[in-house]
């Protein structure tokens, strides 16, 4: 099989090809990354010299690129690229749009226009809202998103399966919960929170710290998409959850024990606007079916985690310069975090 990842420089994208390259080593994989601030070709330094695996530069809204590349045969295409993090969408909603919505649009149109034979749209459960106290969502739920990250989200699933009504075209949607593991670009909450922690510099949360997070390990996460690329049904769309739901502050208190922090490092900062409260997936529909279930349990993956942070300190800190401090100077100066 040949493959076009895109997105494949970033947190999960780069996870997914170690896995595939490892698990289907007669796969030939293209990545096609346009290596914005989140794109780190570090992620994939193991696959460098692979004769299976091949990096493009360049953006998926890029017409002519993408006809370049999908003339050279591709049997599917696995969409991760994305702008992904609320907190920037809140700050600069426009390359959400761009990105998300119209660069999902090209990449549908141009894998119709060739014929490809699976598109796998990669998805978020964000797109579902918030939940109240109880319940969890299907795949039936109807959207609601609530950020501008999540409308874009929201905005190319319905253009995906739209695509599949009209035109037949053989698109599938995974919806996963929170990922976490190695390579997460620190400005998420938990590298964020380990990095800071490494430092014994404050780790911010957000408003009363209750909202409720759904975590999975980002190796189950690609176990999953792997299984809907081969067994998967044309037109579905498949949730992803490992059913760990933990309140922000249970998490972090977690986290705190296993790195044996003291609790004073947790700072209570000003809300995020429009914070969802609580998101959990109902994970049987891809469990019954394809027959997936998740592997780690969250102090296991946890612990993995904060090892590999913990061991990889040059790749992080390059990361927590220039850009980063600019950006962590704009989110968290206004919410009130003293002494970052
Ligand atoms: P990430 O921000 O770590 O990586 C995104 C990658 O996409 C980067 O390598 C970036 O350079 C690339 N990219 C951005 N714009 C591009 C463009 N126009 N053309 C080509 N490449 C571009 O994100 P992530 O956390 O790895 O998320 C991957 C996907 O999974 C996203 O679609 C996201 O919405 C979805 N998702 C993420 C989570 C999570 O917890 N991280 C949960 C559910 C779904
Ligand atoms: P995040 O990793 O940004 O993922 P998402 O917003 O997509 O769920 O945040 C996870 C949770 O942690 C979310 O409820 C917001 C909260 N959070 C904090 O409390 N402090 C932080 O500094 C960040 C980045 C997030």
């Amino acid at each position: 099989m040949k493959l076009l990842i895109t997105g494949g420089a970033g947190f999960i994208g780069s996870n997914f090809i170690l896995y595939m390259l490892e698990h289907h080593p007669d796969y030939d994989i293209i990545n096609l990354d346009k290596l914005t601030y989140a794109g780190n070709l570090e992620n994939l330094a193991s696959a460098g010299g692979n004769p299976h695996y091949s990096f493009i530069r360049g953006d998926i809204a890029d017409a002519k690129l993408v006809d370049a590349i999908l003339d050279g045969g591709v049997d599917a295409v696995i969409n991760f690229a994305a702008e992904s993090h609320v907190d920037r969408s809140i700050l600069e909603p426009a390359a959400f749009i761009k990105t998300n919505v119209l660069g999902t649009q090209l990449l549908l149109d141009r894998a119709r226009e060739k014929h490809v034979g699976r598109f796998i749209q990669i998805s978020t459960d964000e797109v579902y809202g918030s939940l109240g106290a109880t319940g969890k969502f299907t795949e039936t739920t109807c959207l609601h998103p609530n950020s501008p990250y999540s409308a874009s989200k929201a905005s190319a699933d319905m253009i995906a399966q739209a695509y599949f009504e009209t035109f037949s075209m053989p698109v599938m949607i995974t919806r996963t919960s929170n990922n976490y593991g190695p390579y997460q670009f620190p400005e998420k909450f938990l590298p964020l929170a380990v990095t800071n922690l490494l430092e014994d510099r404050p780790v911010p949360v957000y408003g009363d710290g209750l909202n409720v997070r759904d975590w999975i390990f980002v190796m189950d996460n690609a176990e999953a998409i792997d299984l809907v690329l081969h067994k998967g049904k044309e037109g579905e769309v498949y949730n992803i959850g490992a059913g760990e739901e933990r309140t922000n502050k249970a998490f972090i208190e977690s986290v705190l024990h296993l790195m044996g922090k003291p609790a004073s490092l947790i700072t209570s900062v000003k809300d995020r606007p429009g914070h969802d409260r609580r998101y959990a997936i109902d994970p049987s529909k891809i469990m019954d079916r394809l027959g997936w279930k998740p592997r780690t349990v969250l102090d296991r993956g946890l612990q993995t985690t904060i090892d590999w942070y913990t061991v990889n300190r040059t790749w992080w800190k390059r990361i927590k310069s220039g850009e980063y401090l600019e950006y962590y100077e704009k989110n968290y100066a206004v919410k009130g975090l003293k002494g970052y």
